[in-house]
């Protein structure tokens, strides 16, 4: 029977002996914590910033309350959903000397790269890939409206180019400032609520799971695999969100859980930044690239096959989970670790997630499309506990109805 703490490595090591890198955003959290943007601009000496934000934050009066005490001229844009290099080379960035992100994960994201570009000129797409920045961006403060993407945690910004999801990531696009201010999702509804909570409901159990960091090659990126820092942001990030996804869906004006998955979905974006994550997120990934639909609902389908293919590599692991969450009485390791991916089952079905690609309308036609651009991903790839190259196909075969 496991016993380790998940925060720790399942594997043994002395802490220190394999170099690590770590790096966070500097943080405000709690109530009330967006009535501090002027402040914040002040530090960066923000005179003229660009606001980038969407229409449901606006028409939500979320906006107005975030940026109605600014006291300086302040240019607004509505950020599309699905934001592209195209979109980005669009902001009106003018003069702007800072820029400020009033949304969810692609309002961050197409902030972060405005804030890029703003600085060295060029296009978005100029800066697709690794460590491309020559310097450091605009002052960036991001302002969440929604407890999911983590997207203000992060050093990378995911936008589309030439039709094809892409992404920059570099330490510079971490954001200078994140104002995490859980009363901006107490009116949330309970679809932005599943969806975003599901989200960082994966970053935290993947990135906590993921492959350890002294078995990944090092590489520019700091997603270095899972170690003793993005372990303990991950497993309590875990927690927070495990045990108020589902309340925050279920009563949306249960205050303490929206302040915890405010929170958790905060620190799961820390974890995954340091760690990155997995197989889930790749063919989610490669799922939402064939459906139009919430990345929420594309790693809600994938969650299960994703969990069952790393199970060879990470049983021992699920098991502490298991335990550790308190879902888990199982005396052997086996047992306890298919109770988490049951509980993983029931907490989507809980909150109202799609249990299966059917659902979508994929099939077994579809898999090899689903390997192949789940292959291709070696962001993710690279941090999955199992060699993803084994084989992947088999694990689709169930879900997609290929006997
Ligand atoms: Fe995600």
């Amino acid at each position: 029977m496991t016993s380790y703490d998940p925060a720790d490595s399942p594997i043994g090591g002395a802490v220190g002996a394999d170099p690590l890198t770590f790096a966070a955003v500097r943080t405000r959290f709690g109530d009330g914590v967006a009535d501090e943007l002027a402040a914040e601009l002040d530090r960066f000496g923000v005179e003229r910033p660009l606001v980038v934000t969407d229409e449901g934050v606006a028409d939500a009066g979320v906006l107005d309350r975030v940026v109605g005490g600014l006291n300086r001229p302040a240019t607004r844009h509505f950020a599309t959903t699905e934001p592209s290099t195209a979109d980005v080379d669009d902001l009106p960035l003018g003069d702007a000397d800072g820029v400020v992100a009033v949304g969810g994960g692609s309002v961050i994201d197409t902030a972060k790269l405005g804030s890029a570009v703003a600085a060295h000129g060029g296009s978005a797409g100029d800066y697709i890939g690794v460590d491309t920045l020559p310097g450091p961006t605009l002052p960036l403060v991001a302002v969440p409206t929604t407890s999911g993407t983590g997207s203000q945690a992060t050093q990378t910004a995911v936008v589309s180019h030439d039709g094809v999801k892409r992404g920059v990531s570099d330490e510079r696009l971490r954001p200078d400032c994140a104002l995490v201010d859980p009363t901006l999702t107490f009116g949330l509804p309970a679809s932005v609520t599943r969806h975003s909570g599901f989200d960082a409901f994966v970053h935290a159990l993947e990135s906590l799971t993921a492959r350890d960091y002294r078995w990944v090659d090092e590489r520019p990126i700091t997603y270095q695999g899972a170690n003793p820092v993005s372990r303990a942001l991950s497993a309590r990030a875990l927690r927070l969100v495990h045990g108020s996804l589902e309340r925050a869906v279920v009563n949306g004006d249960d205050r303490e859980a929206r302040r915890r998955l405010s929170l958790g979905s905060h620190l799961a974006g820390a974890a995954f930044s340091l760690s990155g994550l997995g197989a889930v997120h790749a063919l989610a990934s490669s799922v939402g690239g064939m459906v139009d639909r919430p990345h929420g609902a594309c790693l809600a389908v994938s969650l299960e096959p994703g969990l069952r293919y790393n199970l060879p590599a990470r049983g021992e692991e699920y098991a502490a989970v298991a335990r550790w969450l308190g879902i888990s009485t199982a005396e052997h390791d086996a047992a306890a670790a298919a109770d988490l991916i049951d509980e993983c089952v029931r907490l989507r079905d809980s909150v109202g997630l799609p249990a299966s690609m059917e659902a979508f309308g994929l099939g077994p036609d579809d898999i090899d499309a689903l390997v192949e651009n789940t292959l291709v991903q070696e962001r993710r790839l690279v941090t999955n506990p199992r060699d993803v190259r084994a084989d992947l196909r088999e694990v689709l075969a169930e879900p997609l109805g290929d006997e």
